[in-house]
């Protein structure tokens, strides 16, 4: 028999492959779930046969890999026998079609067969053209997965391979086995409350101009999704960003700081861990106008006060949360850091380039704390919240 042998503590992956050009992501794929110790099967559709070689997949996986209902080795009930030995089938490249056809219950192939006939997680990875992905029929399909509790990684946005940018593009093989990753092991944070700021505070000047710190809200959303991914529960006090909130978060959006320290002071009793994420402003406008200021050709003084330190407040509650910062600098990374850690109290900050960080997918963490510095290895920021957060699990005991 051809299907994956279960052990006490391997996990044991299907890995179905579509027909799409990510399809070239899924070697790579393969080969990081192999380095995290899983055993991988793979099944490929026809379709996929099209873009990468079944004999790469082999060769890489190790295993023979399964293409046809009809294999006589499998007595024709491969797509039982793959799916009762496995701990999670993934769809990586899944493709529109193979999307619908999961949502409707199809099953014509041996891969749709199998997930059908499947006791265990499905996960899907869609990758497809972003009119497809934003097709109505596309969305309706993933709602109706998302019901059935199929897990769905991603998309991610960005240059796609008809030269058009959007959102459909596979997420990459590292993003991927994170998250498969986080799916199968163990809730390390269930009935842990996080409370956590993210993306910029906006401090109005007058009816239609402000101040405001550089921050796109990516890296505090990751951190979300990766707590709640551990089984946290999350509320995250957002800043304006123009992100998708992660599904689970309780959501509280604020403007200005102040906004964001009430938000924080109401809720800060009440929660295990506190990470601050957001780029707060430091200053807001003493007396902001309720109208527009209009302009006289003359130059103009704005007096600027203090905003509340709502990490320092937090921090020095009499019984306060596991406190974790960050911190943002431009230069003089490690000193600034570790200045800033022990001028707050905090157990742990976490320190990056504001030239790197703001705004981008990928970022690099250096995380503090009383024992020295711990430098994570350059990836996107989902990988370094799940860092991050694996940190805090350890610090916390
Ligand atoms: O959102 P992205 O585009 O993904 O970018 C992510 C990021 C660069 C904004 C993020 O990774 C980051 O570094 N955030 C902290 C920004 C910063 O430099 O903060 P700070 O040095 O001003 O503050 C230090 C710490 O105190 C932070 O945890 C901050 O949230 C907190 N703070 C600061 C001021 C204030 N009034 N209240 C606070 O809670």
């Amino acid at each position: 028999m051809t299907g994956i042998m279960k052990q006490t503590d391997t996990k044991s992956i299907v890995l179905g492959i579509t027909g799409g050009i990510a399809a070239y992501k899924a070697a790579e794929l393969v080969r990081l779930l192999i380095k995290q110790g899983m055993e991988v099967q793979v099944a490929m559709t026809e379709a996929a046969c099209h873009f990468i070689s079944a004999t790469t997949m082999q060769a890489l996986s190790g295993k023979p890999v399964l293409t046809s209902q009809w294999d006589e080795n499998e007595n024709g009930m491969a797509h039982i026998n793959l799916s009762r030995q496995a701990d999670a089938i993934v769809i990586a490249p899944a493709t529109a079609d193979f999307i619908a056809k999961l949502a409707h219950g199809m099953a014509d192939d041996l891969l749709s067969a199998m997930c059908l006939a499947r006791d265990c997680p499905l996960l899907v990875a869609p990758a497809m053209n972003r009119q497809m992905w934003e097709r109505a029929a596309t969305q309706r399909n993933i709602s109706l997965l998302k019901a059935d509790g199929v897990g769905i990684l991603g998309p991610d946005s960005g240059l796609q391979a008809c030269g058009e940018e959007g959102m459909g593009r596979m997420l990459e093989a590292a993003e991927l086995a994170l998250g498969i990753a986080s799916c199968l092991h163990p809730k390390q944070m269930q009935g842990v409350k996080v409370l956590m700021t993210a993306g910029p505070t906006y401090e109005p000047i007058d009816a239609v101009r402000g101040i405001t710190n550089r921050s796109s809200g990516k890296m505090g959303y990751a951190v979300a999704q990766a707590a709640l991914n551990l089984g946290a529960e999350v509320t995250l006090v957002s800043g304006p960003v123009a992100l998708q909130p992660p599904a689970g978060a309780t959501v509280v959006r604020i403007e200005t700081a102040q906004q964001m320290f009430d938000a924080v002071q109401a809720r800060a009793s009440d929660c295990d861990i506190f990470i601050g994420v957001a780029a707060v402003a430091d200053y807001r406008v003493a007396h902001a106008s309720a109208q527009k200021i209009k302009k006289d050709g003359q130059g103009m003084t704005l007096e600027l006060v203090p905003n509340p330190d709502i990490l320092a407040y937090v921090a020095s509650l009499p019984k306060p949360p596991f406190c974790v910062g960050f911190a943002a600098e431009s230069e003089n990374l490690r000193d600034y850091a570790e200045r800033k850690r022990r001028a707050k109290k905090l157990p742990l900050l976490a320190a990056n380039l504001a030239q790197e960080a703001i705004g981008s997918e990928h970022n690099q963490l250096i995380l503090f704390d009383e024992a020295g510095e711990h430098p994570l290895p350059r990836s996107g920021k989902q990988q370094q919240a799940q860092a991050l957060l694996q940190h805090i699990i350890k610090l916390r005991g």
